[in-house]
């Protein structure tokens, strides 16, 4: 330990002296942000994690500082003792000829700019290179450099910022859930490989030569399993891994709050968890939110917005023009709806400033979904120009077509027509691409909503292959049930999401605890019984113990941080993530590994490994 830590404590951080700490002793530590050499005086900006504060090296105070403070170069970690002075006035320097004002000295845009600490002691506990970026946020440094780095980005105050909410968040959620009788349980994450679901990562078993774990992609099965063995309310705060395409809003290891009860319904749980929500939004942001949220059924968000996560601060919505467009006339599209396709609009109000160039740039953002956009200008008397629909359309579809969009001349309609899935999900983003070149999209608004009611299987419209939309212990609706056998494509399931501003945060679910029900979902999924025994054999064993009704839910703590902390990227609320392709730039993973460690786990080995 240094010598100055062995005589000083730490007074206060580096964001916490007032006007009325005035003069006291301080001690203070922390790292150089910027220095000022003004002769006489050196001004040293001191920076820890919850701010910064001026501290001043005085020629004339105590020489043998300044000469320290000389030395001094940014992201030199160092120790003062020192005391805290009102920074006041001074004499402008004032140009040749020019009359000296006194000029307040307090810096509005820091919370300590009224004070500054005169320096007595002045302790350098190590030095810095130069850093290869400037420790400020808004810098203009690229990402593969920042994450090598990681170190030194998780320096600058946005990314410190962002952490520590993130901590504030998962101490709240603690709180919260522990009050209401949520046991914080660990399970394992090197478990069984079961196929489905998300591809996962294998790790290969030395002690078992040939076999392999797979990292779990959820504690799932397991929080099931704590139900069945009484615990009644878990939770846990648990890394999950999944070997997926990666996107913004994902990464191959992240965290879920993970949470299961039993002897509740829906309405039970989802209460509880607004209550969460609440208190987070509340003690975080310190933002009363109206309970009880929003509920949509996942039919209206489909018709209405595209997506099964609709971004409800852009008041934009779809309709569905397949009807009018099936006897229109106009041959291509209504070939697209005779095959079972469907046709979606959006309707752009004549006001917005829709140009010319946003329309052209369509065609090639319908492109990367597979699909092309079409659009037509509407009118007097519903008359329609612009692109060939414009002329092939016959006089009733277009009058049924604007009445169903509820659409008014001068107001633009813009349409995809497809198989389902592909229309809904282009015309979903397109909606989204519109209200944000429109500025329609109210981003300082919290637009929560429960997503109800979803399908239970999903089925391959090329293939007619049939798979759990969520996992196979997902409850169908009591109502559904009879249509298990008969008609599974039609099946709701008890299931649920939390979307927050068109990103789900959460899903989950009411589980089947009936093993006669459970038999039945494994028949409709085509699971025969000797695969139901091999992959879900330990589960369905436990089943026939008394398994309690229950239910379940996990949020994606890094999604909700990032909306909570507003950060553009979801590796900002991460303190070492992973890029786009799986790696860490900073320790350099994943590696080749050696041929003898690879033998050690009887992996066949690649030629051109090395050896040692
Ligand atoms: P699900 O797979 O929907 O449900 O995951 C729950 C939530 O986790 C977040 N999430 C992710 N976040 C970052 N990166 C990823 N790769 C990623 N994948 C998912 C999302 C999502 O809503 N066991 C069930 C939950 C249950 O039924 O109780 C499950 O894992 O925010």
């Amino acid at each position: 330990m240094s010598a100055f830590l062995s005589t000083h404590t730490r007074t206060h951080s580096c964001g916490a002296l007032r006007a009325g700490d005035a003069g006291k002793k301080v001690v203070l530590t922390g790292w150089v942000q910027s220095y000022r050499d003004h002769g006489e005086r050196i001004f040293i900006d001191l920076r820890d994690r919850d701010g910064v504060t001026q501290v001043v090296a005085d020629k004339s105070r105590i020489a043998a500082v300044h000469t320290i403070a000389d030395t001094l170069r940014a992201e030199w970690c160092i120790g003062i003792v020192g005391e805290v002075r009102m920074r006041g006035e001074q004499l402008s320097r004032g140009e040749p000829g020019e009359e000296r004002k006194l000029k307040k000295m307090t810096n509005e845009k820091i919370p300590t700019g009224e004070v500054e600490v005169w320096i007595d002691e002045l302790e350098v506990f190590s030095e810095a290179e130069t850093p290869p970026f400037a420790i400020e946020d808004n810098i203009d440094t690229n990402d593969t450099v920042r994450l090598k780095y990681r170190y030194l980005d998780l320096r600058r105050p946005r990314l410190q910022k962002n952490l520590v909410m993130r901590s504030q968040i998962t101490r709240t959620t603690r709180d919260y859930l522990g009050t209401h009788g949520f046991l914080e349980i660990e399970t394992p994450f090197m478990v069984k490989y079961t196929p489905g679901g998300a591809r996962n990562f294998l790790v290969p078993s030395r002690l078992n030569p040939g076999n392999f774990y797979a990292l779990a992609e959820s504690p799932q099965i397991f929080k099931q399993l704590l139900m069945v063995a009484g615990y009644e309310r878990y939770f846990q705060i648990v890394r999950c891994f999944r070997d997926e395409d990666l996107r913004n809003e994902r990464q191959p290891e992240f965290t879920q709050i993970d949470i299961e009860m039993s002897f509740v319904n829906e309405q039970i749980l989802q209460t509880m968890m607004e209550g969460l929500i609440a208190t987070l939004w509340k003690d975080v942001l310190g933002i009363e939110l109206k309970l009880p949220l929003r509920r949509m059924a996942y039919a209206e968000a489909m018709d209405k917005y595209g997506v099964d996560k609709p971004d409800l601060r852009l008041d934009l919505t779809l309709c569905d023009i397949t009807e009018p467009t099936r006897t229109s006339g106009y041959g291509i599209l209504e070939s697209v709806v005779s095959s079972g396709g469907i046709v979606k609009a959006l309707r752009v109000p004549k006001d917005e400033k829709l140009t010319r160039a946003i329309l052209d740039g369509l065609a090639d953002f319908a492109k990367s979904f597979g699909a092309q956009a079409a659009w037509i200008k509407v009118g007097d008397g519903g008359a329609w120009s612009g692109g060939p629909a414009a002329k092939n359309f016959n006089e009733a579809a277009r009058q049924q077509t604007n009445q169903i969009a509820k659409a008014q001349p001068g107001d633009v309609l813009i349409f995809v027509a497809n198989k389902a899935k592909i229309a809904n999900t282009t015309m979903g983003a397109i909606r989204l691409h519109i209200g944000e070149k429109l500025g329609l999209i109210r981003k300082h608004e919290w637009q929560f909503m429960w997503l109800t009611d979803p399908p239970l299987f999903e089925v391959d419209d090329a293939t007619g292959e049939i798979a759990a939309a969520h996992h196979p212990f997902t409850s169908p609706r009591t109502a559904d049930e009879p249509l298990l056998d008969e008609a599974p494509a039609k099946v709701l399931a008890r299931a649920y999401d939390l979307v927050l501003n068109g990103v789900e945060v959460g899903g989950g679910s009411i589980r089947i605890h009936r093993s006669d029900l459970q038999a039945r979902a494994f028949k409709a999924l085509r699971i025969s019984e000797d695969d139901q025994r091999a992959k879900f054999g330990f589960l369905l064993d436990a089943f026939k113990y008394g398994p309690p009704p229950h239910g379940g839910i996990a949020f994606g703590l890094d999604r909700l941080a990032m909306l909570m902390t507003g950060a553009e990227f979801m590796r900002d609320v991460i303190a070492f993530p992973k890029t786009q392709r799986g790696s860490d730039l900073m320790t350099e993973c994943p590696t080749a590994v050696s041929k003898k460690q690879l033998e050690e786990l009887f992996i066949q080995v690649r030629p051109d490994l090395p050896t040692k």
